[in-house]
């Protein structure tokens, strides 16, 4: 019974330490992380009932020059080298973005980009293309028609990320452009995603992506306006690149807590039948 007393008593100051410290060490290392908002309330809401063949004519007429829509055989005139040189990065193929982006962000970035990633003034390479709301309606509509819903995590992060970023390790080099060129472009260089997972924790990459200044005030990362489920994908992505032995090492944990477990039973026991010995 007083064994009993004692392994209370040790257990309460135990716990009572571990929650005294815990939430306080968490607090320093992942100063003021607001949870990512997915519904991008900052951002007008679209009316989004746009009409994808009236969205086909003007992608056509406005989107080709800078973009490719592969998946409609559209090829942008210049080579990627060359479209990276031109614009700092190579303009992200269209085909799939209507998967990847919350429509309402995608709506407002069609109608005013540089604002709409809260990119500084003058450093958006895409211009303000004077498109209206009922047209910038059309074009959602048209690339939600085309867009491949059933994108994997890796094609999510290419898509998103690889025109900016390499994922060294998974053998992914940056799209097309020189790192001079794109310090140059962005004013500051996108460091390798290979081990963000590892340095930054992955609660970490969920507020950045989603809004980078919220993060890191003046960044040269523009906000990417990815949905829920598309981040929560380029995060498990790059935690698969970054940390691929995690599974294996959470499940390693739980053989080791169970070996403690019929060790501390073997050893009561063995206790008991000593105490008996000498009483
Ligand atoms: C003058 C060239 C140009 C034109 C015209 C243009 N874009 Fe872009 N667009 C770019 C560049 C360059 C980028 C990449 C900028 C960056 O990542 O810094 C971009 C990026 C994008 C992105 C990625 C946004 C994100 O959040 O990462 C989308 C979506 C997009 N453009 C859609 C369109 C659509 C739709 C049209 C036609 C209505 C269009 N663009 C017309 C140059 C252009
Ligand atoms: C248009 C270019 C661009 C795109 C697209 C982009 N990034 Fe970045 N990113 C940058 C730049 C530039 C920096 C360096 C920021 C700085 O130094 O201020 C950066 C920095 C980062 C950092 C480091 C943050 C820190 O605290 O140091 C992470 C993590 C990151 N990006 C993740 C991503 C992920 C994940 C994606 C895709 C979902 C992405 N980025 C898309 C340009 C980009």
């Amino acid at each position: 019974m007083r064994e009993l007393k004692i392994l209370a008593v040790l257990i309460f100051f135990v716990g009572l330490t571990y929650w005294g410290v815990e939430p306080y060490a968490h607090h320093v290392m992942h100063p003021e992380v607001t949870p990512a908002d997915f519904t991008f309330k900052d951002l007008p809401k679209q009316a989004l009932s746009g009409d994808a063949a009236k969205g086909k004519e003007l992608a056509a007429a406005q989107c080709v020059t800078c973009h490719s829509i592969n998946k409609e055989g559209l090829k942008l005139a210049m080579s990627d080298a060359d479209a990276a040189n031109t614009y700092g990065v190579v303009p992200p193929d269209l085909s799939n973005v209507a998967a990847i982006y919350d429509h309402n962000f995608l709506a407002n970035f069609i109608q005013n980009p540089e604002g709409t990633v809260k990119a500084k003034a003058g450093k958006y390479a895409m211009p303000n293309l004077g498109i209206g709301a009922e047209d910038a309606a059309h074009l959602v509509a048209y690339f939600d028609s085309i867009a491949n819903k059933n994108l994997t995590a890796k094609q999510i992060t290419d898509e998103a990320c690889v025109r900016c970023h390499s994922i060294k390790y998974e053998g992914t080099p940056r799209l097309a452009v020189s790192d001079a060129r794109i310090k140059e472009y962005m004013g500051s260089f996108p460091p390798d995603l290979s081990q963000m997972i590892k340095s930054k924790g992955a609660h970490y990459l969920d507020g950045f992506i989603n809004d980078p200044q919220k993060l890191l005030h003046g960044t040269a990362m523009p906000r990417v306006g990815l949905t829920k489920d598309a981040q929560e994908k380029v995060i498990a992505h790059l935690e698969k690149v970054g940390d691929p032995k995690k599974d294996e090492r959470n499940s390693l944990a739980l053989w080791i807590l169970g070996y403690f477990a019929v060790l501390t039973v073997l050893t009561y026991l063995w206790k008991v039948s000593k105490f008996k010995e000498i009483h």
